[in-house]
């Protein structure tokens, strides 16, 4: 609730670096570099991420084999959380190398396969 709270202090301070979203505002720092540092919302939040794609990628790859991903050899799925929809895309489609690119701490405890691998980093930041 605390960036609910905190609309009105954001609304009158856009413009100011360390005010870019409401939960910024209210917290010191935006969202995804929070959960960075706490565990168990990092947890809940991508397990939520999760559970969302699932449903998705079940309808996704029932209804959209000959359609969306014919003659694709790879794939990158950029912010692609803990894999849940590279993974099933990978599993289903053993031909297409498969990608995940997101947060160092989102990633950091997922192993990759034969065609699906995990890379952490900033997508915002060039190395
Ligand atoms: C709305 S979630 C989507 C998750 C995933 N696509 C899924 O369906 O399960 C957005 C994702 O973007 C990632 N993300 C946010 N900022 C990022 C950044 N700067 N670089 C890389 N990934 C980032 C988050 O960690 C999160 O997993």
């Amino acid at each position: 609730m605390d960036p609910w709270h905190s609309l009105s202090k954001w609304f009158n301070n856009v413009g100011d670096d360390s005010n870019t979203t409401p939960y910024a505002t209210a917290h010191g720092m935006p969202f995804f570099k929070y959960a960075g540092n706490e565990p168990r919302l990092n947890h809940l939040f991508n397990e939520a991420m999760a559970s969302d794609a699932r449903l998705v990628m079940t309808v996704l790859i029932q209804n959209g084999k000959g359609l969306i991903f014919e003659g694709l050899k790879s794939l990158v799925d950029v912010g692609g959380g803990t894999g849940t929809i590279a993974k099933a895309i990978a599993d289903a489609f053993p031909q297409i190398n498969c990608t995940v690119f997101d947060l160092p701490h989102v990633i950091e405890e997922h192993e990759g396969s034969k065609n699906l691998s995990f890379v952490g980093g900033d997508m915002f930041i060039k190395r």
